[in-house]
């Protein structure tokens, strides 16, 4: 059973406007449809299985894959699935359990970025969409963060 341990302090904000996050393209999902937008996020979260963030992550990862999925289906372009199977997204609140700093993020981003490489043939998505996807991932998760870096991410002072 996943244990996530509380708060010694409390949530951290990254130094982000989030307003500077550019949604990616809605046409993305004309291209891939709900199907391959499942797959790829099926995939994504098969990765995050064996990574050290795992923990952070319900028992279930095939039935937290598709939670992600149906909001990425709403995010490019698609019916919003997330909005009426679980209400309004509030991600950054929704993502507040759970201690985000720059190295879990980086571990996330990092496997997303992996998931991608072939998504092109894998899942349809179309190739000339891929960098907004990744401008948007990158800025996204950032403001994902809620828990400051620890010493070992800090560049030492001079
Ligand atoms: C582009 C950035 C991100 C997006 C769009 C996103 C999206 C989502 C969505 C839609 C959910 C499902 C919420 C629900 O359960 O209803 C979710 C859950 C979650 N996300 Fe993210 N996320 C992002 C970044 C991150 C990052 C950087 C981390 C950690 C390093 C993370 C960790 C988690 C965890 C632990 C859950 C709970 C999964 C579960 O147990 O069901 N997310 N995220």
């Amino acid at each position: 059973m996943r244990v996530i341990p509380p708060r010694s302090e409390p949530p951290w904000t990254p130094p982000i406007d989030p307003r500077s996050v550019v949604a990616p393209s809605r046409d993305i999902y004309a291209a891939m449809g709900e199907e391959n937008i499942f797959a790829m996020l099926a995939d994504f979260y098969v990765r995050l299985e064996t990574s050290s963030i795992r923990w952070m992550f319900a028992d279930d990862m095939r039935e937290a894959s598709r939670r992600s999925a149906a909001f990425f289906v709403g995010l490019l372009g698609g019916p919003p699935l997330y909005l009426e199977r679980y209400g309004r997204p509030m991600m950054r609140a929704r993502h507040l359990p759970f201690p985000i700093d720059p190295a879990a993020r980086g571990i996330w981003l990092s496997l997303f970025l992996e998931t991608l490489e072939d998504a092109p043939t894998r899942y349809r998505f179309p190739a000339q969409h891929l960098d907004g996807f990744k401008a948007f991932l990158d800025g996204f998760s950032a403001w994902m963060m809620n828990t400051a870096p620890t010493e070992a991410d800090t560049p030492a002072s001079p």
